[in-house]
């Protein structure tokens, strides 16, 4: 039968020049059947999950089973859109065949059709294992969120002349390796464009400038609901304010009896009647 849906792998790599990208984060299945009814062409189930839902400081403690869990819950949301479960911190660093058996989870268990990695050059062995194993890959090169630590921080990539000439080589080497398309996080705007000039796969921007192939953002930016919006995204909505001022509706008309009014009461029981 084949990948049935409007985007796949192939559709979104023949995009490279054609057309532009709007990708998401999405980590449940509401959301994600949201996006998907507004042509998302892709969605990615990012381990940011630790941060927008979770609750932790970092990326670092998301686990297998919760990547799983919330990219099943999203597979189910969409029907158009691709799905890719973005591999947690240490389940594919261990060894080749570790990351292949966690990716190959992400497409039986939860029904993802591709998952990222971090990394450009160093994983250019895993790539070819897993596409070659019928498994797609989304790269991530540029500010790689799981090497925080040694990274120093959440810092922008690429300042220098030479820093700019790796991440191109890091770009190419998974365009060779097999990589469908590449996450470019935080890079100043020349260095987005270079990258999207030297590989032959889209590059999709996380903060890398308008010059990349396509946009991603993490859904809780878009929606207004994180408490600091990075510099590079865009709300396009105020959805804290608004469930703020919903949750304290609800609990003023609980307190001052106006909710439940008679319309949400069932009809009176044989017994009120006696
Ligand atoms: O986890 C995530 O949301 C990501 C994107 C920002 C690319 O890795």
């Amino acid at each position: 039968m084949g990948n049935m849906k409007t985007w796949n792998v192939a559709r979104i790599k023949a995009s490279k020049g054609v057309c532009k990208l709007p990708c998401l984060t999405a980590y449940d299945y509401a959301c994600a059947r949201l996006a998907d009814a507004a042509g998302i062409p892709l969605l990615l189930v990012g381990d940011s999950v630790g941060m927008t839902l979770l609750g932790y400081s970092s990326t670092l403690p998301v686990t297998m089973d919760q990547m799983v869990h919330h990219t099943a819950a999203v597979a189910r949301g969409a029907t158009e859109a691709l799905v890719v479960a973005d591999m947690p911190f240490l389940s594919y660093q261990i060894s080749v065949a570790e990351g292949l058996r966690n990716a190959g989870r992400f497409l039986q268990e939860a029904g993802a059709d591709a998952v990222k990695i971090e990394g450009g050059a160093l994983r250019v062995e895993l790539v070819k294992a897993l596409t070659q194993n019928g498994i797609p890959v989304l790269g991530h090169i540029g500010l790689t969120p799981q090497s925080v630590n040694v990274l120093g921080g959440y810092k922008v990539q690429g300042k220098t002349r030479e820093a700019g000439e790796q991440l191109v080589s890091e770009a190419r080497a998974l365009d060779a390796a097999g990589a469908f398309a590449i996450v470019l996080e935080c890079v100043p705007p020349d260095i987005g464009a270079a990258v999207t000039a030297a590989v032959a796969v889209p590059v999709i921007s996380v903060g890398a400038g308008p010059d990349c192939d396509g946009q991603m953002l993490v859904m809780h930016d878009l929606l207004g609901l994180t408490e600091h919006t990075p510099k590079f995204a865009k709300p396009y909505a105020a959805l804290a304010e608004t469930m703020r001022a919903a949750f304290r509706a609800y609990a003023a008309d609980v307190q001052n009896g106006t909710f439940p009014g008679p319309e949400h009461c069932y009809a009176p029981s044989e017994a009120a009647k006696l």
